[in-house]
């Protein structure tokens, strides 16, 4: 029992180290960095939206990529942006969104939910690693043209 919660409090500890890592990025006014700004009019991965797919990522989904893939690989300062907008979402911008940037030669991921007007830090790091790692052979992503 009480290993169990050493062993939480340890996860919490390095959630949070990570999530100020991001706060030190600069953010634009609704949350997401500012590195993503005017994703919406980058250029699609997919050709149709993206629905089912991973269960990580329920809704309908866009990819954008502020930058194309030289050879095998997408350069460094690509930012991939997949929005989200969940069943039943109203609302004008999508509840979630997953961002990879592309950073000496390694992607960082970060995902985040619309809370209110703002979005904030959903989930980020290994875990999202651990998946894309099965998209190995085309440089961690997925989605495709
Ligand atoms: C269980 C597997 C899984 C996990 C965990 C996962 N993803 Fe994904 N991700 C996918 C799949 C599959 C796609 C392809 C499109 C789809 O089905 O949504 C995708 C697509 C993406 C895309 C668009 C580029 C691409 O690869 O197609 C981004 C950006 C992204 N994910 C970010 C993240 C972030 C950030 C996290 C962690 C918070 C994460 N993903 C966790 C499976 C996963």
């Amino acid at each position: 029992m009480r290993r169990f919660r050493l062993a939480a409090l340890a996860a919490v500890a390095a959630f949070s180290a990570s999530v100020a890592v991001v706060a030190l990025a600069s953010a634009t006014a609704n949350g997401l960095p500012a590195y993503t700004d005017g994703y919406q009019s980058w250029p699609k991965l997919n050709r149709k939206p993206v629905t089912g797919g991973s269960p990580a990522h329920g809704g309908t989904k866009n990819v954008y990529a502020s930058k194309r893939k030289v050879g095998k690989a997408f350069p460094n300062g690509t930012v991939i942006v997949k929005s989200i907008a969940r069943p039943g979402d109203r609302r004008a911008r999508p509840s979630q969104v997953a961002v990879m940037r592309k950073v000496a030669g390694r992607w960082q991921f970060v995902e985040y939910q619309l809370s209110g007007t703002r979005y904030t830090v959903l989930a980020q790091g290994q875990l999202c690693l651990s998946c894309h790692v099965r998209a190995r052979a085309n440089d961690y992503v997925f989605t495709k043209r």
